[in-house]
Protein backbone atom coordinates (compact mmCIF):
# COMPACT_ATOMS: atom_id res chain seq x y z
CA UNK A 1 0.00 0.00 0.00
CA UNK A 2 1.80 3.41 -1.02
CA UNK A 3 1.98 5.93 1.99
CA UNK A 4 0.28 8.76 2.81
CA UNK A 5 1.86 11.44 1.57
CA UNK A 6 4.18 9.47 -0.46
CA UNK A 7 6.38 11.60 -3.68
CA UNK A 8 4.74 14.62 -2.06
CA UNK A 9 7.45 17.50 -1.65
CA UNK A 10 6.67 19.32 1.61
CA UNK A 11 8.81 22.36 3.18
CA UNK A 12 8.29 22.42 6.70
CA UNK A 13 9.79 25.56 8.79
CA UNK A 14 11.07 25.47 12.28
CA UNK A 15 11.76 21.60 11.80
CA UNK A 16 14.73 21.97 14.31
CA UNK A 17 12.78 21.76 17.29
CA UNK A 18 9.11 20.66 18.72
CA UNK A 19 6.19 20.33 16.39
CA UNK A 20 8.38 21.39 13.60
CA UNK A 21 10.68 18.56 14.07
CA UNK A 22 7.74 15.74 14.50
CA UNK A 23 5.95 17.15 10.94
CA UNK A 24 9.34 16.83 9.27
CA UNK A 25 9.85 12.82 10.58
CA UNK A 26 6.35 11.86 10.25
CA UNK A 27 5.84 13.14 6.73
CA UNK A 28 8.97 11.44 5.27
CA UNK A 29 7.68 8.31 7.11
CA UNK A 30 4.84 8.94 4.92
CA UNK A 31 6.65 8.84 1.92
CA UNK A 32 7.68 12.66 1.20
CA UNK A 33 10.17 15.00 0.10
CA UNK A 34 10.98 16.89 3.23
CA UNK A 35 13.10 19.91 3.24
CA UNK A 36 13.57 20.84 6.64
CA UNK A 37 13.64 24.76 7.33
CA UNK A 38 15.20 26.83 10.26
CA UNK A 39 18.03 29.12 11.73
CA UNK A 40 20.28 26.37 13.28
CA UNK A 41 21.69 24.38 10.49
CA UNK A 42 23.80 21.92 12.69
CA UNK A 43 20.60 21.37 14.23
CA UNK A 44 18.85 20.72 10.74
CA UNK A 45 21.61 18.78 9.72
CA UNK A 46 21.34 16.08 12.47
CA UNK A 47 17.57 15.39 11.92
CA UNK A 48 17.88 15.11 8.26
CA UNK A 49 21.14 12.77 8.28
CA UNK A 50 18.32 10.71 10.42
CA UNK A 51 15.39 10.76 8.02
CA UNK A 52 17.97 9.55 5.09
CA UNK A 53 19.25 6.69 7.60
CA UNK A 54 15.79 5.37 7.99
CA UNK A 55 15.29 5.65 4.23
CA UNK A 56 13.40 8.58 4.04
CA UNK A 57 14.08 11.49 1.63
CA UNK A 58 15.06 14.86 3.48
CA UNK A 59 16.95 18.08 3.14
CA UNK A 60 18.27 20.78 5.24
CA UNK A 61 18.48 24.60 4.53
CA UNK A 62 19.24 27.08 6.56
CA UNK A 63 16.44 29.86 7.03
CA UNK A 64 15.39 32.88 8.88
CA UNK A 65 11.65 33.23 8.03
CA UNK A 66 11.56 37.03 8.66
CA UNK A 67 14.22 37.15 5.63
CA UNK A 68 12.95 38.03 2.11
CA UNK A 69 16.22 36.83 0.80
CA UNK A 70 16.25 33.14 2.69
CA UNK A 71 12.73 32.32 2.16
CA UNK A 72 13.46 32.53 -1.60
CA UNK A 73 16.23 30.87 -0.97
CA UNK A 74 14.71 27.87 0.82
CA UNK A 75 12.07 27.40 -2.50
CA UNK A 76 14.62 27.87 -4.97
CA UNK A 77 16.57 25.06 -3.34
CA UNK A 78 13.50 22.60 -2.66
CA UNK A 79 13.14 22.88 -6.23
CA UNK A 80 16.49 22.82 -7.32
CA UNK A 81 16.37 19.81 -5.40
CA UNK A 82 12.85 18.01 -6.17
CA UNK A 83 10.88 19.82 -8.85
CA UNK A 84 8.28 21.44 -7.42
CA UNK A 85 6.28 22.15 -4.02
CA UNK A 86 3.33 20.64 -2.69
CA UNK A 87 3.15 21.58 0.69
CA UNK A 88 4.63 24.23 2.85
CA UNK A 89 3.66 24.03 6.80
CA UNK A 90 4.46 27.73 8.43
CA UNK A 91 5.67 25.85 11.96
CA UNK A 92 8.14 28.34 12.96
CA UNK A 93 6.98 30.54 15.67
CA UNK A 94 7.72 32.19 18.86
CA UNK A 95 6.42 32.17 22.45
CA UNK A 96 5.95 35.34 24.19
CA UNK A 97 4.76 35.65 28.39
CA UNK A 98 5.06 39.72 29.12
CA UNK A 99 2.55 41.86 30.82
CA UNK A 100 0.69 43.77 28.15
CA UNK A 101 2.42 47.52 29.87
CA UNK A 102 5.63 46.03 29.59
CA UNK A 103 5.68 45.32 26.17
CA UNK A 104 8.38 47.44 24.15
CA UNK A 105 7.95 47.96 20.79
CA UNK A 106 10.99 46.14 19.85
CA UNK A 107 10.02 43.01 21.31
CA UNK A 108 5.82 43.10 19.39
CA UNK A 109 7.64 43.55 16.53
CA UNK A 110 9.96 40.63 16.64
CA UNK A 111 7.26 38.53 17.89
CA UNK A 112 5.06 39.46 15.23
CA UNK A 113 8.79 39.21 12.38
CA UNK A 114 8.49 35.67 13.13
CA UNK A 115 4.61 34.51 13.91
CA UNK A 116 3.27 36.44 11.28
CA UNK A 117 5.49 38.33 8.76
CA UNK A 118 7.38 34.79 8.09
CA UNK A 119 4.08 33.21 7.50
CA UNK A 120 3.57 35.90 4.86
CA UNK A 121 6.64 35.90 3.24
CA UNK A 122 6.34 31.97 3.32
CA UNK A 123 2.73 31.86 2.16
CA UNK A 124 3.58 34.43 -0.92
CA UNK A 125 6.43 32.16 -2.47
CA UNK A 126 4.33 29.45 -2.05
CA UNK A 127 1.47 31.02 -3.96
CA UNK A 128 4.23 32.01 -6.63
CA UNK A 129 5.47 28.45 -6.76
CA UNK A 130 2.20 26.29 -6.76
CA UNK A 131 0.54 28.61 -9.19
CA UNK A 132 3.47 28.34 -11.84
CA UNK A 133 4.21 24.56 -11.16
CA UNK A 134 2.52 22.05 -13.62
CA UNK A 135 0.52 20.03 -12.45
CA UNK A 136 -0.49 23.48 -10.28
CA UNK A 137 -1.57 24.17 -6.80
CA UNK A 138 -0.77 22.24 -3.32
CA UNK A 139 -0.89 22.95 0.09
CA UNK A 140 -0.05 25.59 2.93
CA UNK A 141 -0.81 24.57 6.59
CA UNK A 142 -0.57 26.89 9.32
CA UNK A 143 0.33 26.28 12.70
CA UNK A 144 -2.21 28.65 14.86
CA UNK A 145 -2.40 27.24 19.02
CA UNK A 146 -5.68 27.18 21.11
CA UNK A 147 -4.67 31.01 22.18
CA UNK A 148 -6.16 31.72 18.93
CA UNK A 149 -9.38 30.75 20.70
CA UNK A 150 -8.76 31.42 24.54
CA UNK A 151 -5.63 33.35 25.66
CA UNK A 152 -3.08 32.55 28.31
CA UNK A 153 -2.46 35.52 30.57
CA UNK A 154 0.15 38.15 29.67
CA UNK A 155 0.60 36.79 25.56
CA UNK A 156 -0.54 39.64 23.74
CA UNK A 157 1.98 39.82 21.21
CA UNK A 158 1.67 36.06 20.68
CA UNK A 159 -2.72 35.55 20.86
CA UNK A 160 -2.38 38.69 18.26
CA UNK A 161 -0.23 36.88 15.99
CA UNK A 162 -2.36 33.15 16.61
CA UNK A 163 -5.34 35.64 15.60
CA UNK A 164 -3.75 36.81 12.35
CA UNK A 165 -2.82 33.65 11.01
CA UNK A 166 -6.45 32.55 11.37
CA UNK A 167 -7.19 35.43 8.89
CA UNK A 168 -4.41 34.65 6.83
CA UNK A 169 -5.43 30.91 6.72
CA UNK A 170 -9.00 32.58 5.80
CA UNK A 171 -7.72 34.82 2.70
CA UNK A 172 -5.66 32.28 1.19
CA UNK A 173 -8.14 29.56 1.18
CA UNK A 174 -10.20 32.54 -1.16
CA UNK A 175 -7.50 33.51 -3.57
CA UNK A 176 -5.65 30.63 -4.04
CA UNK A 177 -8.82 28.48 -5.21
CA UNK A 178 -8.09 29.49 -8.35
CA UNK A 179 -4.36 28.14 -8.60
CA UNK A 180 -5.10 24.88 -6.66
CA UNK A 181 -3.95 26.29 -3.40
CA UNK A 182 -5.71 25.16 -0.48
CA UNK A 183 -5.04 26.22 2.98
CA UNK A 184 -5.33 24.82 6.62
CA UNK A 185 -4.75 26.22 10.37
CA UNK A 186 -4.00 23.54 13.09
CA UNK A 187 -4.27 24.92 16.52
CA UNK A 188 -2.67 23.05 19.23
CA UNK A 189 -2.60 22.73 22.28
CA UNK A 190 -0.21 22.01 25.20
CA UNK A 191 2.16 20.00 22.96
CA UNK A 192 6.05 18.82 24.15
CA UNK A 193 8.45 21.43 22.47
CA UNK A 194 10.85 23.76 23.78
CA UNK A 195 8.24 25.68 25.12
CA UNK A 196 6.70 23.35 27.65
CA UNK A 197 10.53 22.37 28.08
CA UNK A 198 10.67 25.81 29.56
CA UNK A 199 7.91 25.11 31.81
CA UNK A 200 9.74 21.51 33.15
CA UNK A 201 8.07 19.63 30.82
CA UNK A 202 10.26 17.12 28.92
CA UNK A 203 8.05 14.23 28.61
CA UNK A 204 4.81 13.68 26.90
CA UNK A 205 1.66 12.50 28.61
CA UNK A 206 0.88 12.82 32.27
CA UNK A 207 1.35 15.38 34.56
CA UNK A 208 0.67 15.99 38.18
CA UNK A 209 -2.83 16.74 37.57
CA UNK A 210 -5.46 15.44 34.96
CA UNK A 211 -5.04 19.18 33.10
CA UNK A 212 -1.18 18.97 32.94
CA UNK A 213 -1.28 16.23 30.12
CA UNK A 214 1.07 17.39 27.62
CA UNK A 215 0.23 16.29 23.99
CA UNK A 216 3.09 14.79 21.77
CA UNK A 217 4.48 16.54 19.07
CA UNK A 218 3.82 13.59 17.38
CA UNK A 219 -0.29 13.87 17.72
CA UNK A 220 0.01 17.11 15.81
CA UNK A 221 1.95 15.71 13.21
CA UNK A 222 -0.43 13.19 12.78
CA UNK A 223 -3.23 16.02 11.92
CA UNK A 224 -1.09 17.32 9.30
CA UNK A 225 -0.50 13.77 7.22
CA UNK A 226 -4.61 13.71 7.90
CA UNK A 227 -5.11 17.14 6.50
CA UNK A 228 -2.30 16.42 3.49
CA UNK A 229 -3.25 13.10 2.56
CA UNK A 230 -7.35 14.76 1.29
CA UNK A 231 -7.97 14.82 -2.54
CA UNK A 232 -6.90 18.31 -3.39
CA UNK A 233 -10.26 18.94 -4.18
CA UNK A 234 -10.98 18.36 -0.30
CA UNK A 235 -10.05 21.28 2.93
CA UNK A 236 -10.04 19.65 6.14
CA UNK A 237 -9.81 23.69 6.83
CA UNK A 238 -9.59 23.79 10.59
CA UNK A 239 -8.49 21.59 13.39
CA UNK A 240 -8.40 21.90 17.49
CA UNK A 241 -6.46 19.23 19.14
CA UNK A 242 -5.53 19.77 22.65
CA UNK A 243 -5.50 17.58 25.51
CA UNK A 244 -8.94 16.23 26.62
CA UNK A 245 -8.33 17.52 30.48
CA UNK A 246 -7.29 21.17 29.31
CA UNK A 247 -9.74 23.04 31.26
CA UNK A 248 -8.60 26.30 30.96
CA UNK A 249 -9.32 25.84 27.36
CA UNK A 250 -12.67 23.77 27.15
CA UNK A 251 -14.10 25.88 30.71
CA UNK A 252 -15.65 25.15 33.96
CA UNK A 253 -17.12 22.13 35.17
N1 LIG B 1 4.20 23.60 22.02
C1 LIG B 1 2.96 24.01 22.22
O1 LIG B 1 2.32 23.73 23.25
C2 LIG B 1 2.28 24.83 21.15
C3 LIG B 1 0.90 25.07 21.29
C4 LIG B 1 0.26 25.82 20.32
C5 LIG B 1 0.96 26.28 19.21
N2 LIG B 1 2.28 26.02 19.08
C6 LIG B 1 2.97 26.53 17.89
O2 LIG B 1 3.77 25.52 17.33
C7 LIG B 1 4.82 26.12 16.56
C8 LIG B 1 6.13 25.42 16.88
O3 LIG B 1 6.47 25.69 18.23
P1 LIG B 1 7.10 24.58 19.20
O4 LIG B 1 6.20 24.48 20.36
O5 LIG B 1 7.49 23.37 18.46
O6 LIG B 1 8.38 25.42 19.70
P2 LIG B 1 9.97 25.18 19.57
O7 LIG B 1 10.32 23.82 20.03
O8 LIG B 1 10.57 26.35 20.28
O9 LIG B 1 10.23 25.31 18.02
C9 LIG B 1 10.22 26.55 17.37
C10 LIG B 1 10.91 26.40 16.04
O10 LIG B 1 10.84 27.66 15.34
C11 LIG B 1 12.12 27.93 14.78
N3 LIG B 1 12.28 29.37 14.59
C12 LIG B 1 12.17 30.35 15.52
N4 LIG B 1 12.43 31.54 14.95
C13 LIG B 1 12.68 31.31 13.63
C14 LIG B 1 13.00 32.13 12.53
N5 LIG B 1 13.12 33.47 12.64
N6 LIG B 1 13.19 31.56 11.32
C15 LIG B 1 13.09 30.21 11.18
N7 LIG B 1 12.78 29.38 12.19
C16 LIG B 1 12.59 29.92 13.40
C17 LIG B 1 13.11 27.31 15.76
O11 LIG B 1 14.32 26.96 15.10
P3 LIG B 1 15.70 27.76 15.10
O12 LIG B 1 15.90 28.30 16.49
O13 LIG B 1 16.71 26.72 14.71
O14 LIG B 1 15.55 28.81 14.06
C18 LIG B 1 12.38 26.04 16.17
O15 LIG B 1 12.64 25.00 15.25
C19 LIG B 1 4.79 27.62 16.90
O16 LIG B 1 4.17 28.32 15.85
C20 LIG B 1 3.94 27.66 18.15
O17 LIG B 1 3.28 28.90 18.31
C21 LIG B 1 2.97 25.31 20.04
Amino acid sequence: MSKQLQDKVAIVTGASSGLGKAIAETFAAEGAKVVLAARRKEVLAEITAAINSKGGVALEVAADVTKETDVANLFAEAKRAFGRVDIVVNNAGVASATPVDEISLQYWNEVLAVNLTGPFLMSREAVKVMKAQSPQGGRIINIGSVSQKTPRPDSMAYTATKHALQGMTHQLTMDGRKYGVVASIIHPGATLSSFTARRGRTAPGPGETPADYVMAAEDVARVAVLMCGLPAEVNLYEATILPNNMRSFIGRG
